[in-house]
């Protein structure tokens, strides 16, 4: 998979778990502080697939081969599960999305996400799940409609007692 000059896509591995840290560490706050027990629950998600657990996880490359954007996918939450399009629906669920904070914008992000569900089709699923913290509303929730359409529902209660959050599903 490439992107173009600057960048390239690729499967995760576990060398890029130290520079993927980083990355999740700039974006998992609360009033600017990096929020330790999420941040350790997503590199041990990240740290999983990269033994090869079976989630399909793919990382931005720079020129230099260094990580500058990881997402990645699997089985959904059972919350998510209402939210198929049909029962016999093979779901994936989207759990990681993050770029680093100066590369945004390029148009990266979306080239991630569409090979994340080319990756996610070639591994028998038929379409894709998510939804989104709040503290990501003015940084990702557009980016989501752009990409797989006006959420098809709410999910309640997910992220924190009262939390009600977009869900997105996109056909792959
Ligand atoms: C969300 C994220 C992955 C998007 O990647 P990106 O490279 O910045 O987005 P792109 O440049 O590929 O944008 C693709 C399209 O979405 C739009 N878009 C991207 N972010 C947007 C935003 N915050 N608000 C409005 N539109 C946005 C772009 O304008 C572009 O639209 P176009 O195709 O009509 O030109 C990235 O910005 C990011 O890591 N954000 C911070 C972390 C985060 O919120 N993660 C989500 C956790 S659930």
């Amino acid at each position: 998979m490439s992107v173009n000059a600057a960048f390239r896509i690729d499967m995760m591995t576990q060398q890029d778990i130290p520079d993927l840290r980083e990355i999740v560490t700039a974006w998992v706050r609360k009033d600017g502080r990096p929020i330790a027990d999420e941040i350790e629950r997503t590199m041990a998600i990240l740290r999983a697939a990269a033994k090869g657990n079976g989630d399909v996880y793919l990382v931005a490359r720079d020129a230099d081969g260094k990580p500058v954007g990881v997402m990645g996918c699997g089985s959904p939450d059972d919350r998510f599960l209402p939210f198929r399009s049909s029962p016999e629906a093979r779901a994936a669920g989207l759990k990681t999305a993050f770029l680093s904070p100066d590369i945004r914008g390029r148009g990266l992000g979306k080239q991630l996400l569409e090979a994340l569900f080319a990756g996610a089709r070639e591994a028998g699923w038929t379409e894709m799940l998510w939804s989104s913290n709040p503290r990501y509303r003015t940084t990702a929730w557009s980016f989501y409609t752009i990409l797989a359409g006006d959420p098809v529902g709410i999910l309640e209660d997910f992220f924190e007692p009262g939390s009600r959050t977009p869900v997105w599903r996109k056909d792959l």
